[in-house]
């Protein structure tokens, strides 16, 4: 891995980086590594057409290198729209409501990612209900009903993990669960003093993870994009992004810039990197 094409320079984690969710870099590894077998879009193809008739055009005029400098332009690869994926858990096994509602919760520390609908494209699953299975309050952290969530409360939601600020992507950003900063909590009109959001170590941006991960602090000033989840038969699918959900950062739009994940992604689990040396509006 080439840490100058990957996080931010100014990113202090691209060391601790998962070579599995490397970002931007993936675009330009996929380009290397083209796979025929694998979902392109027109996209394209429709450059290999221009580099063809960038030669032909360059040859007449004098040189096929020259035309084709001229012409050139990066190859994209993407999808043209939002596939249905299953998502399956850490083993391979569909990722059902059940699974995910007796396995993680609010209090749950370890991310658990899975890629979407891009290849280079990892979002975070989380499950917001609090530990003990009761109605959420304020001396029991925890969210039901929350936007676009699903499951018996509401409460299971997935959000993009690339920083929606200059891309770090997890573990640089991460959930942070109740407790883990004990001097940082946040007021909500629903929550007061919630002690736990999505936070990014690279210069400090926070999202409310019981509100379609809107800004609590900057730089950031835009939302991560929310993944849009389906119950089908008790098992969860991803189907797309919230409506008016910016790009994924880095990416010309969300569809464009890797191959696709195809009908199945699968959750990988990922430590964390915390750090609570920031503070929190109240
Ligand atoms: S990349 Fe700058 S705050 Fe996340």
């Amino acid at each position: 891995m080439n840490p100058s094409l990957d996080c931010p320079s100014s990113c202090p984690f691209v060391e601790a980086r998962n070579p599995a969710f490397d970002f931007p870099v993936g675009q330009i590894r996929r380009i290397a590594s083209a796979d025929p077998d694998q979902d392109v879009d027109e996209t394209k193809r429709n450059v290999l057409k221009l580099l063809a008739v960038a030669g032909l055009v360059g040859a007449g005029a004098g040189g096929l290198a020259g035309g084709a400098l001229q012409y050139v332009q990066p190859p994209t690869v993407g999808i043209s729209s939002f596939p249905k994926t299953q998502l399956l858990d850490v083993n391979g096994s569909a990722l059902t409501v059940d699974g995910v509602e007796s396995e993680y919760n609010v209090n749950t520390a370890q991310l658990y990612l899975f890629n979407y609908p891009l290849r280079n494209e990892p979002n975070f699953l989380l499950n917001l209900s609090p530990a003990n299975g009761e109605e959420p309050s304020a001396t029991n952290p925890g969210a039901w009903n929350v936007p676009y969530g699903v499951g018996t409360h509401g409460s299971i939601v997935a959000y993009s993990a690339i920083c929606q600020h200059l891309g770090c992507p997890a573990p640089a950003i991460a959930y942070y669960p109740p407790g883990v900063c004990p001097n940082n909590t946040f007021t909500t009109k629903t929550y007061p003093n919630m002690p736990f959001y999505i936070h990014c170590s690279c210069h400090g941006s926070t999202y409310d993870a019981t509100n379609s991960a809107a800004n609590i602090t900057g730089p950031a000033v835009i939302p991560l994009p929310q993944i849009t989840l389906e119950v089908e038969d008790g098992e969860i699918y991803a189907t797309g992004n919230i409506p008016g959900a910016a790009p994924v950062n880095g990416h010309l739009n969300t569809l464009q810039g890797d191959y696709g994940v195809g009908t199945t992604s699968q959750l990988a689990s990922e430590s964390p990197i915390h750090l609570c040396s920031f503070g929190l509006p109240s």
